[in-house]
């Protein structure tokens, strides 16, 4: 095994690219190469057992091992793997897995049309497309403009990259001058110095003033994502979304939730937007949509847009949006099975009753500790944000190295935990027990402790 792990290991370093990762570094360490994975537990190539506190990349919802999906995508392989869903050519799963997710939808604004896409960052693209067309064909060429948050991710595509906030991701690529940053509810960072509560929103009126400066006929869409996911897990207000959607619909801006993260159960609802009762024109979907066990994203236009573009679209010009893999059929089959198993074993009621166990946990476990600045969360979804006693500074003195720190410990105790810029942060699968989390919790403490001490030597 362990020749056979050497050989493997040596190959990666002379073959492959992995992504934020920085490839000097990673030729010296090495990779960790996983071979097996069961429930909330991986194995390792060195023969370890470690404990997917991440879900992958918030994505394995399910958690891993479940051989109902493998066999449902071996059973759609056999009969037809792919064909395209160009033209009028379709497919028996991505016609079932529309029909599933129009009835999992929120009732009430008609999100009821799918268009199946490779990942989340091309659901975004997509819906970025089709908001400048809706404006277009009802003879508002000029909105073009997409607004996104600061602290957003959605994705590293050119336009998903774009709407991307997150300055590392913009280091050599500016991003396109269409899209705008606006402010983003996050309390313990409040660019306006407000507390909560007793502020005055000031992060959603901040979506109307630029809405205000830019020229609302120049605005097609906001995108948000609903909880703030790798900027470090921010739950926004309860009062901000509400807003918001009304700031839009008032402006004649098309809402996009991009529920990347968010949906399929990650926060104890099946999508975030129900915690607000809030009704998008878009929802951007991928990850949890397959738990990861195939490559798959989706948008959901709602009936208004859907319509628009069907009955205002100049006759004889097709939707030109497509992907050669859109609608595929083995992954839609693979996102049926995933969606069985959600429901059959009631994982989105489990990630709320164990998501607010993991919060409570969180929070008296470390109220003492004085690097844990906040502690936050919705459902399998919390991090701890780290900072200088009584600051806001960057404990450890220097930006990112303090949570880093941690997640190091957590993995050589048996557990993947994910610094996010100051947080230590987690999304464990959602079938995780009480238990399950007990042993998570335990794994931290220990971690923090062993590296606060190290930062007070
Ligand atoms: C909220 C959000 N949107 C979009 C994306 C991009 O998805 P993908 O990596 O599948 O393109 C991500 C990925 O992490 C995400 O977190």
């Amino acid at each position: 095994m362990k020749d056979t792990f050497q050989s493997l290991s040596d190959l990666d370093r002379a073959h492959l690219m992995h992504p934020v990762t920085e490839f000097r570094v990673h030729e010296k360490k090495g990779p960790q190469i996983f071979t097996g994975g069961d429930g909330i537990r991986l194995e390792t190539a060195d023969g370890r057992s470690i404990i997917d506190g991440f879900s992958g990349l918030f994505n394995i919802n399910v958690g891993h091992g479940r051989t109902e999906i493998g066999e449902a995508v071996a059973a759609q392989m056999k009969r037809l793997s792919y064909y395209p869903s160009f033209w009028n050519f379709s497919n028996e799963p991505a016609i079932k897995l529309g029909e599933r997710l129009a009835g999992i939808m929120p009732a009430g604004r008609g999100l009821d049309h799918f268009m199946f896409t490779t990942g989340g960052s091309d659901a975004n693209e997509t819906a970025f497309r089709m908001a400048r067309l809706y404006h277009a064909v009802c003879g508002e060429e000029k909105r073009q403009k997409i607004l996104s948050r600061r602290w957003s991710y959605h994705g590293i595509t050119r336009a998903a990259g774009s709407a991307t906030t997150l300055p590392a991701y913009h280091i050599f690529a500016a991003p396109d001058p269409l899209h705008i940053p606006v402010a983003a509810p996050y309390c313990f960072r409040c660019e306006f110095d407000k507390t909560y509560p007793g502020c005055s929103f000031e992060c959603a009126e901040d979506v109307a003033a630029v809405i205000k400066r830019e020229g609302p006929d120049t605005v097609a869409a906001l995108v948000a994502e609903p909880v703030l996911g790798t900027g470090g897990i921010i739950p926004p207000p309860a009062e901000y979304f509400p807003r918001v959607e009304e700031i839009c619909r008032a402006n004649n801006v098309l809402l996009i939730l991009d529920e990347v993260i968010t949906g399929f159960g990650r926060t104890g609802k099946w999508f975030a937007m129900e915690h607000w009762n809030t009704l998008p024109d878009f929802v951007s979907m991928a990850k949890g949509i397959t738990s990861g066990y195939l490559p798959l994203g989706a948008v959901a236009a709602n009936r208004k847009v859907y319509e628009t573009i069907r009955d205002k679209s100049p006759k004889g010009l097709p939707f030109m949006g497509g992907l050669t893999y859109n609608n595929h059929p083995t992954s839609c089959a693979a996102a049926l099975a995933n969606i069985d198993i959600i429901e059959k074993e009631g994982l989105v009621e489990n990630s709320k009753v164990v998501g607010d166990y993991m919060l409570d946990s969180l929070r008296s476990t470390f109220a003492e500790n004085p690097m844990a600045a906040e502690i936050r969360g919705l459902g399998m979804f919390a991090s701890i944000e780290c900072a200088m006693p009584g600051t806001k500074e960057p404990a450890g003195g220097r930006p990112m190295v303090f949570p880093a720190a941690v997640a190091s410990e957590c993995y050589n105790r048996g557990l993947i935990a994910r610094a996010l810029w100051e947080n230590i942060s987690l999304s464990p699968p959602l079938c995780t027990t009480k238990k399950d989390i007990d042993e998570i919790i335990s794994i931290l403490v220990d971690a923090m402790e062993i590296v606060t001490d190290r930062f007070n030597e």
